[in-house]
């Protein structure tokens, strides 16, 4: 369902649910994580063509896409060897809006020295509020963060 935009999508589940109801068993292959956990009540999970490791192939779709989408070993120890770093910034429950609202509701994150983060998200999901909350260029409503500044 890739190139579809949420409308379609929408009405692609609709259609999918409603051949389900009738009474087929659908094989779904996809990667568009609203489909998988809007439709799915089992998952495999494929790495070019491999399951994971061991006890993360397959499961609940409403486990975090993060768990599921690494070769289970191989995440595991980079998470590892990440919390060895030490952390060069640190932000909780940012809560961080414009006049209409709040924008962040309740933001957690942490990044270590060495670590490489994507911010990835819709337009409009927030994340150049995010940047700015974090900048201080937007002011806080609640939360904060702490950053270890290198001179
Ligand atoms: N200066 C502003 N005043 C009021 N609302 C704002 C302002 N900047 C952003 N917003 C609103 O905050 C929400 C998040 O916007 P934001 O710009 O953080 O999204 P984004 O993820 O960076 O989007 P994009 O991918 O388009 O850059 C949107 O609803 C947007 O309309
Ligand atoms: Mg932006």
């Amino acid at each position: 369902m890739a190139g579809l935009n949420h409308v379609e999508v929408d009405e692609a589940l609709e259609m999918v649910r409603a051949v389900h109801r009738s009474g087929v068993t659908i094989v779904l292959i996809e990667h568009v994580m609203r489909v998988v956990v809007g439709l799915c009540q089992r998952c495999v999970v494929l790495n070019f063509g491999q399951k994971p490791g061991p006890g993360r192939a397959s499961g609940d779709p409403s486990r975090s896409a993060c768990d599921r989408s690494l070769p289970g070993e191989k995440y595991a120890q980079r998470m590892a060897a990440m919390a060895e770093r030490s952390v060069l910034m640190q932000a909780q429950g940012l809560r961080a809006g414009f006049g209409s609202g709040p924008v962040l509701f309740g933001v957690d994150l942490e990044v270590r020295e060495g670590e490489l983060i994507a911010l990835i998200g819709a337009n409009g999901a927030g994340k150049s509020t995010l940047l700015g909350a974090l900048s201080g260029l937007v002011p806080l409503m609640a939360g904060g963060s702490r950053w270890r500044v290198r001179t």
